[in-house]
């Protein structure tokens, strides 16, 4: 169960849904076809430990990513969201947005994979312990940044637009927010507040991507750990860190304060790529099916 003020860091609690996250990036990235590639991934579960190397090397038996219907949909889904807003930002960028905020950065290396415009700043903000963990591995691989990246180590939960100003963030200009598997792990006033947060610090010309997902129903939830046992105790962990509760719609929240959104549930996104869209399937998709992806520009 989620606490008020509760930490991690990359192998515990929230923080290894960083890790499983990267897991399935680097999984996804090497299916042929895959609509997103992420070389970091696999370094950042490398350093992880045994166990993430393990996955990637094919010798973890009945782990839910590998060996489930879950872990296939997982897959597609994390592929389909990484390019989502892989092009997102570099639609940002081409219009000229020169500061992006990308909100529980977790292991996201788009300031060392994406190709930055000269002056960009890329400001990434998560737990110390979690960002840490990501500059210690990078750096011990000599990979930089291609971009002016920032970090912020704050919880999100607190008075981090401070913390943002004070690292240089300016909002007379436009910037590119982006909050990808975040809001699932904060509860439903702290994501009004951050709804709230990036309208207030938004100059015109500024983007916000966000990814969402519904509530989890007790049909769905029961779906997910259907398949293995470790996928049960899987299940069982994420239910208890999420807060699984009503939260404003992303794109009706925005729109209704005069931006311009665009929303895309992600069956929809894959068919559209021409992926397989899990729901399709017989075992059907269990989480991809609940989360949609949305854009919107302030004008
Ligand atoms: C599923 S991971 C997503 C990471 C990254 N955005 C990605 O898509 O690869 C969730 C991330 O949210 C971060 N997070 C969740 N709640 C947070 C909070 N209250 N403050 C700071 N970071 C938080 C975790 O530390 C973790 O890195």
């Amino acid at each position: 169960m989620r606490t008020e003020g509760d930490t991690w860091d990359i192998k515990t609690g929230v923080g290894s849904t960083a890790l499983f996250v990267a897991a399935a990036r680097a999984l996804a990235g090497d299916e042929p076809g895959a609509l997103a590639e992420d070389p970091f991934a696999e370094d950042f579960l490398r350093a992880a430990g045994a166990e993430w190397a393990a996955l990637l090397d094919g010798e973890a038996p009945g782990h839910p990513l590998t060996e489930t219907e879950f872990g296939k949909d997982f897959q597609e889904f994390q592929a389909a969201r990484t390019r989502y807003f892989d092009d997102y930002i570099r639609a940002a960028t081409a219009e000229d947005v020169r500061q992006v905020v990308i909100l529980a950065a977790g292991l996201d290396a788009r300031a060392y994979r994406l190709a930055w415009p000269d002056g960009t700043v890329v400001y990434e903000l998560d737990r110390p312990q979690v960002l840490d963990f990501k500059r210690e591995v990078l750096a011990g691989n000599g990979d930089e940044p291609r971009a002016d990246r920032r970090e912020i180590q704050v919880d999100l939960r607190d008075d981090w637009p401070q913390a943002l100003r004070d690292s240089g963030f300016d909002p007379s200009v436009p910037t590119a927010w982006l909050a990808e598997g975040l809001l699932i792990y904060l509860p439903a006033d702290k994501v009004e507040q951050l709804f709230e947060t990036v309208h207030s610090l938004s100059a015109p010309g500024s983007r916000v991507a966000i990814e969402q997902m519904d509530q989890v129903s007790e049909a769905a939830a029961e779906a997910i750990g259907r398949q293995s046992d470790e996928n049960e105790q899987a299940r069982t962990e994420w239910l208890q860190m999420i807060y699984n509760e009503p939260r404003s719609e992303a794109a009706a929240w925005f729109t209704a304060r005069g931006w311009t959104a665009e929303r895309v549930d992600v069956p929809e996104y894959l068919r559209a790529h021409g992926r397989p869209a899990p729901v399709d399937q017989p075992a059907g998709g269990v989480v991809s099916n609940l989360v949609s992806l949305v854009t919107a520009v302030r004008s």
